[in-house]
């Protein structure tokens, strides 16, 4: 039994969404979990609707009447400013305090990076992305907004129990995983204050575990290096807008955005798993969103609700489905959206 707020959000999150409801159902049948799919219709529609993203209220319940929260994507162009998506999906990272956001990278076909001669042992590594502080948290202001004289300022908040608890949390599954290094991404040549203590708190931590190695690289020459020699990664630590942005760069290099899963978690709470991807308008309506990456974060899910088996049920349907290309175009295949997951849902069924 579990109970879990589905999220479907805006644009291609309503329609990957779909399709990872769909597999979650059938493998539900097959396997008999119990599970309760409550569905949120929370995100833009609502949003220009009553003019509130979400209550605080509806904030509790999610905190606590679940198991787990499933998101599809939050983003409209008719809100540009982007505010909703910021109350719902910000606001759940934070008030939630789901300080790990893991973002796990596999190569499932090798024809699907940019890459040349590169093998799915060439590139497998989780970013541990810190995400309840850093330049997310919205502290700044505005001074003279509009005029030649404007301000904007934007705070980079890093503390101590922040800091020091994502890197635990990778070096933990580096130990768990026999994963034998962990690497640091930051900007301590230029960040002086945020950059010593990252340095600092990552070798205090990482002296912890001396079976792991520790390697802290500038974020800039890391970037450059996860082209060149992706295999030399398999554990990233880093800060909320690092971590951003090398996942979406590790997603590109194993096939793009279609393949990305999510889990934000704070161990030993009800997690919020989404697809890293986002609304993407541009494929909105059109039946052409890859679901992969929904599926795999429903996925991701049961695992991290105790349901491994039914997990690896899930991703060995995901890499059937792969080999024989019942894809949408952007991994080769012809299929629309909804027809992945309606093959994915009777391979799920098939076992
Ligand atoms: P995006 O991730 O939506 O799209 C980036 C590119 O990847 C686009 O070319 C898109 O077509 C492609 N893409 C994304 N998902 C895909 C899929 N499943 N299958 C095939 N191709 C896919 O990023 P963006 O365009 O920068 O953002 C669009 C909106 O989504 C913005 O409002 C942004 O703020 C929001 N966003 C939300 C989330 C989230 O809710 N977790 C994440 C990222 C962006
Ligand atoms: C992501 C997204 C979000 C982020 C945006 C929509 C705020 O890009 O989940 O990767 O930057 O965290
Ligand atoms: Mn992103």
């Amino acid at each position: 039994m579990a109970r879990i707020a589905v999220i479907p959000g805006d644009g291609i999150g309503v329609e990957v969404m779909a399709q990872a409801v769909k597999v979650l159902r059938s493998v539900d049948e097959a396997a008999g979990l119990g599970l309760e799919l409550v569905e949120w219709d929370h995100g833009a529609e609502r949003y220009l609707r009553t003019g509130v993203a979400i209550t605080d209220e509806e904030m509790a319940e999610l905190a606590t009447g679940y198991d787990a929260i499933l998101l599809g994507a939050l983003g409209d162009p008719r809100i540009p400013d982007n505010a909703h998506a910021r109350e719902i999906l910000l606001g759940l990272r934070f008030r939630l305090d789901l300080y790990v956001n893991l973002r796990p990278i596999r190569l499932y076909d090798p024809s699907f990076s940019p890459l040349k001669d590169i093998g799915p042992a060439d590139l497998d590594l989780d970013i541990f992305r810190e995400n309840t502080e850093g330049l997310y948290v919205g502290l700044g202001g505005a001074f003279k907004r509009g005029t030649a004289d404007e301000i904007a300022i934007e705070e980079d908040v890093n503390t101590r129990k922040g800091v020091e608890r994502i890197i635990r949390a990778a070096f933990e599954f580096a130990h768990s995983a026999g994963r034998g290094r962990v690497t640091l991404a930051d900007k301590a040549n230029a960040m002086r204050y945020v950059g010593d203590l990252w340095r600092r708190v990552f070798a205090e931590v990482g002296a912890e575990y001396p079976d792991i190695e520790r390697e802290a690289l500038f974020v800039d020459a890391l970037a450059l290096d996860l082209v060149l020699r992706p295999s030399r990664y398999r554990v990233i630590v880093t800060s909320n807008l690092f971590g951003d942005i090398l996942s979406d760069l590790a997603a590109a290099l194993a096939g793009g955005l279609g393949l990305a899963p999510s889990a934000n978690l704070h161990p030993g709470r009800p997690g919020l798993f989404e697809p890293v991807h986002g609304s993407a308008p541009d494929l909105a309506g059109k039946d052409r969103a890859n679901p992969l990456a929904a599926v795999l974060t429903a996925a991701l899910m049961l695992d991290h609700l105790g349901y491994a088996r039914e997990a690896a049920r899930i991703e060995a349907a995901v890499r059937r489905s792969i080999e024989e290309r019942r894809t949408t175009p952007d991994l080769g295949g012809e299929l629309g959206t909804s027809a992945v997951g309606d093959w994915l849902s009777q391979a799920v069924r098939e076992g």
